[in-house]
């Protein structure tokens, strides 16, 4: 624990840990979300006469939207800065939320959710990129997966609120209008921070990046300020303007293919299935609704709590180890889920091990690919390029999210419910080949120094 702890200790710092927390909010909206239309749907269903279609895309607009927020907010990030892309996605949401909540009709509520999840698609990387580029390496794993903790808090949150307001009139509205909280501290608390050091210099900056990282390393030696600020202006001087073509340049094109892996294996080992189907898959296996909508909460509680352990110990363990062994626990778990799907002497004996399967699942993804696939795409592309690189790992992220989501309940009818495990568990083996020779170890180096080893690493002729 003493990496994380002790490393802001160290920092002292009110400034560093302040802007963390405010742009980490990013990731409360993005969870809350992800949550809360589980529950919602429920009661949407008979209030707005929602048909199965209907329900699908209530769900799913917001996936679209989040892709092309993702997509936007590339170039945005670059443009008009860090900083204001976040207010902005902090502004849309509040008025999304609200348009959900306000919706008199099956195709509003789709165009609001849509517009959700632009702001979500935004929020989702602009916030790791932020953390990431205010950090100093030895607390930078953890402050960045503040991010990844904001969003299983989001999704508790989420599940809480679905318990709470399931008895109200207009108890959807509630649901969905609550949102229009975080996203007013989003927007209000993201202008009272400030630019990160490495866009200012990107925009010429220099001096103004330089008071800038004087007051976020508060307490460090004023000469290891000024290698930060020299390195950073290096690394930037070396670099020309990136476009988006840039990404396929032979050194950059295996950093593509890293961050591309672990975005479509975060999704393809169906962490959202369960995030969105908890209730369904507990209530399969013969429990009542209301008490799957509970035994749900250990979902969302485990979710949270092991998220924790992972943001104490990704900078001192390392990201690798967390990944590879996080992996391997959920790849064991969907092996169970699907046994106990198969086995019917398994469902009548022993039902709680449907439970135990989910928990087991959840915490091996918390400690190891949930935060760890944020803070990588975060960390390993040079400063020129990567909210290009990162707003395309994001989509490709969300788009995969929308794939299995799509997916899930149809692949069931066809290959049945154990089959569907036994496939995810199938990925979650090839996801582990993929990081075991890909995924490079980046606790306690410099986001420069990362980055050229990479290159140099890959470039050809080396
Ligand atoms: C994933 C989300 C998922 C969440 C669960 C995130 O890292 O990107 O798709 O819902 O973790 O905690």
């Amino acid at each position: 624990m003493a990496g994380f702890l002790g490393g802001m200790r160290r920092s002292g710092n009110g400034l560093l840990l302040r802007a963390s927390v405010i742009a980490a909010v990013g990731g409360l909206l993005f969870g809350y979300d992800t949550g809360v239309i589980s529950g919602a749907l429920l009661f949407i269903k008979s209030d707005l006469n929602a048909s199965a279609v209907a329900q699908e895309w209530i769900v799913s607009s917001l996936l679209l939207g989040a892709m092309l927020g993702a997509l936007i907010s590339g170039y945005l990030a670059d443009r008009i800065s860090r900083k204001w892309t976040k207010v902005i996605s902090g502004s849309i949401y509040v008025v999304g939320a609200l348009g959900c909540a306000l919706s008199i009709s099956v195709p509003m509520l789709i165009g609001f959710r849509f517009l959700l999840g632009v702001s979500v698609g935004t929020a989702s990387f602009v916030a790791p990129l932020y953390i990431s580029e205010a950090s100093p390496p030895r607390v930078r794993g953890g402050l960045v997966s503040f991010n990844q903790l904001a969003v299983t808090v989001g999704i508790l949150l989420a599940y809480m609120m679905n318990f709470v307001f399931q008895g109200f009139t207009d108890n959807w509205r509630w649901m969905l209008g609550l949102g229009v909280v975080p996203g007013a501290v989003l927007a209000i608390g993201m202008l009272t921070v400030p630019h990160t050091p490495r866009w200012l210099v990107q925009q010429g900056r220099g001096e103004e990046a330089h008071k800038v990282l004087e007051r976020l390393r508060e307490g460090v030696e004023g000469a290891q300020v000024e290698q930060e600020i020299q390195d950073i202006k290096e690394a930037n001087d070396a670099e020309s303007a990136a476009k988006v073509r840039d990404l396929l340049r032979p050194e950059i094109r295996p950093l593509l293919l890293i961050g591309l892996g672990l975005a479509v294996f975060q999704q393809f080992v169906g962490i959202n299935t369960v995030i969105y189907y908890a209730p369904t898959i507990l209530s399969d296996t013969g429990l009542t609704k209301s008490t799957s909508i509970t035994q749900t909460l250990f979902v969302g509680l485990t979710n949270l709590i092991f998220t924790v352990i992972a943001v104490l110990l990704i900078d001192r363990l390392g990201r690798r180890k967390l990944l590879l062994t996080g992996t391997v626990g959920l790849t064991l778990s969907l092996v169970l889920l699907a046994a106990y799907f198969s086995f019917g002497a398994l469902q009548q004996h022993a039902s709680y091990l449907a439970l135990v399967g989910l928990l087991l699942y959840i915490a091996s993804f918390a400690i190891g690919l949930g935060p760890v696939f944020w803070l990588m795409i975060s960390e390993i592309y040079p400063t020129g390029i990567r909210s290009k690189a990162m707003s395309v790992a994001t989509l490709v992220n969300w788009g995969a999210n929308f794939l299995v989501a799509a997916t899930f309940l149809s692949l069931g009818q066809v290959i049945t419910r154990q089959g569907t495990f036994y496939l995810y568990a199938g990925l979650g083996v090839l996801a582990f080949l993929f990081f075991l020779k890909k995924v490079p170890e980046t606790k306690d180096r410099s986001l420069e120094n990362i980055q050229s080893d990479l290159i140099a690493k890959d470039s050809p002729g080396d």
